[in-house]
């Protein structure tokens, strides 16, 4: 039988060669997407995060190729800091060509062609609002209307040079009309990697002071497209309708708090699923380490858990740091 004094499961924990020979899941640089901040004109820091700037496009553009060569991070995605002033209430300005990240992007692929580059599909960088998506008079979110402008955001950063678009607005529907305007315009190959579990969570609120949406959202909140904390089995539901509009891959957002439903997504659908570790999660981490009330080993262990989990890959600001700690 099975059992003890037979079985000694102690036996391949004994040495280092034993637990590197037996171990299941490994993390790889090859795992790791980093989102960084964009500004105009200089680099800043940001108060709520510790370690992580809004980077010049000067800056972006020396950074890539060590990320890429030196780090072997295969892709970034981007986030815009803009002026209010800019800001209105339908988002127009992620619409403009020569916006902030279409500019980013056609830099970095003119820099450094082998880094992937992914962009949200989402307002709340650009309206005055806030909101993710065109606010009704009462505040109310508007899908459709929202779901127009987003395709031409989408169009936008694939002709500068987008290799994945990612929807993290969660208007319903959003997943459909966006591959349809790719592929009317000629952008057949850009792949959709959906924010499709993405809930109304508090862990993102560094984030919002990253991208200097904080003060336009004031008081308001999210719930009214993003998920309830609460749900799992919607999980499914949002995941099996983005597939099928033709998301190429999925992710569950924010990540340690949501591994349930990350593990549930990976195993009824198999496909090419990713975690989103946000802000609210680095800054808890970060801050810990600092503090010296938990050890750097933390970090790895935070991100290997996404693995175990299920995920493909891991949407992390510490992926810089993990890349260094992996060589
Ligand atoms: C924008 C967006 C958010 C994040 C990624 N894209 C914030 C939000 O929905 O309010 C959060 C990322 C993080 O907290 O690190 N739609």
């Amino acid at each position: 039988m099975r059992h003890f004094p037979k079985v000694r499961l102690r036996r391949l924990r004994r040495f280092g060669f034993m637990r590197d020979l037996v171990r299941e899941h490994r993390l790889s640089v090859n795992d790791l997407i980093y989102p960084i901040f964009l500004t105009e004109g200089e680099t800043t820091t940001i108060a709520s995060m510790s370690g992580i700037s809004r980077l010049s496009l000067d800056d972006l553009e020396a950074l890539a190729p060590s990320l890429r060569n030196e780090l072997g991070i295969l892709m970034v995605a981007l986030f815009p800091h803009i002026d209010a002033t800019i800001k209105t209430p339908d988002g127009a300005e992620a619409t403009n060509h020569d916006g902030l990240i279409p500019r980013a992007v056609r830099r970095l692929k003119a820099c450094c062609p082998d880094l992937g580059v992914l962009t949200d599909a989402a307002l709340d960088p650009y309206t005055s609002t806030g909101q993710d998506g065109i606010s009704a008079e009462d505040g109310y979110v508007l899908n459709d209307e929202t779901c127009e402008i987003l395709a031409r955001q989408a169009l936008c950063c694939a002709e500068a040079g987008a290799d994945v678009i990612a929807p993290s607005d969660m208007m319903d529907g959003r997943v459909g009309i966006i591959r349809a305007a790719l592929d009317d315009g000629g952008f057949k190959e850009v792949a959709i990697m959906s924010y499709a579990a993405k809930y109304a969570s508090a862990f993102y609120g560094p984030f919002r002071d990253a991208i200097g949406s904080a003060s336009q959202l004031g008081a308001s909140d999210k719930k009214t497209y993003q998920m309830d904390p609460a749900n799992s089995d919607e999980a499914i539901a949002e995941v099996r309708l983005d597939l099928e509009e033709g998301a190429d891959m999925v992710m569950v957002k924010p990540g340690m708090p949501y591994l349930d439903v990350l593990y549930r997504v990976k195993t009824t659908f198999r496909v090419p699923t990713f975690a989103y570790q946000v802000s609210g999660e680095y800054v808890m981490l970060k801050n810990a380490v600092a503090e010296g009330l938990l050890s750097e080993e933390i970090l790895v262990e935070s991100v290997l858990a996404f693995k175990r989990a299920g995920a493909d890959g891991i949407l992390t600001y510490l992926a810089p740091e993990i890349a260094t700690l992996l060589r």
